[in-house]
Order: C-alpha cells, then structure tokens, then sequence
C-alpha cells in the first residue's frame, strides 16, 4: 500500500445495512463520529415506506440531501393558471420566475406550442461494405426488427405510441465503415429510456442474424462490428417554444426606464448572448435555472435535458442562445425554442413522493404538456434575468434574496436581525459588509452594548 494511503477502503461495503455502512463512514471520515451519526440519521424521513423509496432510487444510501421545493405562482401558459413546482438551490432564482410570469400575466400571457416529440437512438456499428445493399434491404429489416420487437412495443402501441421510423445512417464520412441503424419512436407520455434501449438491444441481434441472412459478412467487406446500442439524449426533434409578446409601449413599470429603451436595450442583450458564446452560455444557464428547477421538481432527468439543451444551442456549429428577441412594427416579442424529452409517467415521476405531488400541483400534464410549463418557466426565467441586467444589475436583487442566508451564516440574533435589516434597506448587501456592521453592533466599544 502506498504511503499516503491510510486503510481507508473497503470491500463488501454495499452489503453492510444502511446504518453500518453510515457507520463505516462516519468513524473513518468524521472527527465527530457521534454526532454527525446523529446528524445524518436526522434526515432520514420519519415514513419508513417513503425513505425506502428514496433508498431504492440509488446506491449505498446513507441519508438524504434535502433542497429547497419552493412555487412560483402566477403563470399563465396558454389561458390556464398554473403555480409551478421548482426545486432548485439558488436564491432569487423563484422570486424572478413569479415577478416575471406575473409580469406577463397581464400582457396575454405566456404562449406555448410543441413543435415536434420525436425521440431517437442508435445501432452503432463499423462495416466495410456498401451502404445502398443496407438501404435497398431496409424494408425487409423494419419489418423483421418490428416482429422481433413486438412483445416489448404492444403496450406502447396501445398508447397510440411506438417505433415511428428506422433508416439506416451513413457515418463513413466522419470514421471509415462507422454506420447507424438509427430508430426513432414516439414514447407518449414516458420519457421512454428503458422502452428505447430496450428495442434497441433487440435490434441489434435482429441486425447480426440479417446481416448473416444477406451474405453482407465476407472477406471484402469484412465483419460487423456492433459496438453499442443507446438512446441519444440529443433530442432536437422533440421541440418546444414558448414566447411572450405585447406591443413595445406595454413593456412598462421596468425600473425607471422607457418601454422603448428597455425594449431596445433587451434585444441587443439577446443579440449579445446569439453571436458570443461567453455570454450565450450564462444567458442559457440562467434560462436551464428555471428549465431544471421544473425539471427536478417533477422527476425528470435534468442532466439529459441540460446535455441537450446546450448540443442544440450549439447546433450551427457556434455556441448561441436559446431564446430569440424580435422587435417588428412596434411589436416585442421574445421566445425560447429548446428540446426537452420528458415524461409524466413512469420512471422517477411516479416513484418520488414530491414528483407525484409536483404533477398533481401542475393539474396531471401530459408530456407535452409539461414541455409547454417547462419551456414556458426557462423563457420567464431569462426574460427576469436580462431585464435585471439591463435594468440595474442582478446583484441588488440576487444580495437582497441573500440577505437571510448572510443572517444564518453569521448567526445573528432576533435583535440585531431588526437593526441590520433596517440599516441596509438601502445600502448595497454584502457578506463583508453586513459582518462588518455586525462587528460594529457587537463591539463593546458600542454605547449600546455599555452596562
Ligand atoms: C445566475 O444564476 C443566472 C444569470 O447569470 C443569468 C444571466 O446572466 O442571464 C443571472
């Protein structure tokens, strides 16, 4: 064993029960075995059947990392009023979601359309031989590929759902003899992953005995070579938009600026993050601020949805925003076109007690539904963001949402909690500063504090 090492590793620690293998932990890496024990046991949930749940939905469980579940009220997406379900770490982040769907509530609204649900995934696989033999068999290969997978589709089908289209993909232009027997499907209202990778695993056997049927294995051409079968998160034809327009004069009660300058000022904001992708990116991730947030709330995988999110904003080849800013005869308009591959059954959205309570919060959306919500959360999201920045910055309201967590990290009392929230109504909030008043407060030096 090298010398750095101090026998801190393990074997058979999955098997140990949930509280020895907390106990493993916390004497080997804690200087206060007892107490963090206590600690990390205290976040375990009282309802012995919803911790199994959680439990169940990783590996080597100890506790639970709790994060705030907040709600935005006020949005109005397509004439129906919803409060909105987010999860999500970051401060001012909910209360710029419901000023700015608020903000719109009054202006007609946020407006959403799915423009296509269409999800994918691949055979990869290397061959050497000439790819119209592949497209010229395709017809009997479907059909072969649809027989073999029909126990696994049947109940989709009956949804209204399953395989929609199989082609083959020539990819010899990017890697010699690299192709693609790519599927795509219509998942309905489950995001679909097993259902997907599934088929795609049972395709790729019915690909090797076709393969071997056809003679297309020989000395010329040599051998197929499968090398995975995998949904792909890259989803761009799973689309939704969502926009917000009224006429410029409207764009009123924003700070203290001009309807027209605001709106001006905002379309070239947007400009800004379409041709440099330093700003694009921050732009979008104030936009994935309220995409993921949604996303979490309702058990639905935000690390797809971001990967996504950001292969799409780079699909001319440049890094550019998601959202479009049009100023046109005296109209604003401003709208989000982003991919988002999500379900409102199965998977975690069933399974996790507050993803159940989300959807229920939301009225049971169907998937496109909830692409709607989502895509209609990350527009308003970035609309609050870029009228803060173009308005009077962000970190005036982000320090005032702050403000408590300073409080908590400094443990201010009840009484001085009145005296420093009166002193900074109007200074600038810092950490720094309000220790600083704080030291002020507490200085013994401080006619207050005399006896
Ligand atoms: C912070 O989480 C998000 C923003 O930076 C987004 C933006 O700059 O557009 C405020």
């Amino acid at each position: 064993m090298s010398k750095e090492l101090s026998g801190k590793t393990v074997s058979g620690f999955s098997k140990l029960s949930k509280r020895g293998k907390l106990k493993w932990i916390v004497n080997n890496f804690f200087k206060d075995p007892e107490g963090v024990m206590k600690e990390l046991t205290g976040y375990w949930f009282q309802d012995e059947d919803n911790q199994k749940i959680i439990d169940g939905l990783s590996e080597n469980t100890i506790s639970n990392f709790v994060l705030p579940f907040s709600v935005a009220p006020n949005f109005i997406i397509n004439s129906r009023e919803y409060a909105i379900p987010m999860v999500i770490e970051e401060s001012s982040v909910v209360a710029a979601a419901s000023h700015a769907a608020k903000y719109w509530s009054t202006r007609g609204g946020i407006h959403a359309r799915v423009i296509s649900t269409v999800k994918e995934g691949s055979v990869y696989f290397f061959w050497h031989g000439d790819f119209s033999l592949l497209t010229a068999g395709l017809s009997g290969l479907d059909l072969r590929i649809r027989n073999a997978c029909s126990q696994l589709t049947s109940r989709m089908e009956a949804r209204g759902g399953g395989i929609t289209k199989i082609e083959f993909v020539d990819m010899g232009h990017e890697e010699a003899g690299y192709k693609k027997l790519n599927i795509h499907f219509d998942t309905c209202n489950s995001m679909g992953a097993n259902f997907i990778n599934s088929i795609l695993e049972q395709s790729s056997e019915v690909l090797r005995e076709w393969f071997d049927e056809q003679g297309f294995i020989n000395e010329q051409d040599g051998d197929l070579e499968i090398i995975m079968s995998i949904l792909t998160n890259y989803t761009p034809q799973c689309l939704v938009e969502a926009w917000v327009e009224c006429p410029v004069e409207d764009l009123t009660d924003i700070a203290d600026m001009k309807a027209e300058t605001f709106a001006r000022r905002f379309y070239k904001a947007v400009r800004i993050a379409t041709v440099d992708p330093y700003r694009a990116t921050t732009h979008n991730k104030g936009i994935f601020n309220g995409v993921d947030a949604v996303v979490l709330a309702t058990g639905n995988d935000f690390r797809a949805i971001e990967a996504c999110g950001h292969a799409y904003a780079a699909r001319t080849g440049q890094y550019q925003s998601l959202s479009t800013c049009i100023i046109e005869n005296g109209r604003f308009r401003f709208s989000l076109t982003v991919p988002l591959a999500l379900g409102t059954v199965g998977g975690l959205t069933n399974l996790h007690p507050m993803a159940r309570r989300s959807l229920e919060l939301l009225g049971q959306p169907t998937s496109e539904e909830l692409m709607k919500i989502v895509a209609a959360t990350g527009l308003v999201q970035n609309f609050a963001a870029v009228r803060s920045l173009v308005t009077t910055g962000i970190q005036k309201g982000h320090m005032r949402m702050h403000f408590q967590n300073i409080l908590w990290q400094l443990n201010v009392s009840p009484d001085e909690e009145a005296a420093v929230t009166e002193y900074f109504k109007d200074k600038t909030i810092s950490y720094a500063a309000v220790r600083s008043y704080l030291e002020q407060l507490r200085s013994p030096t401080n006619p207050v504090n005399e006896s």
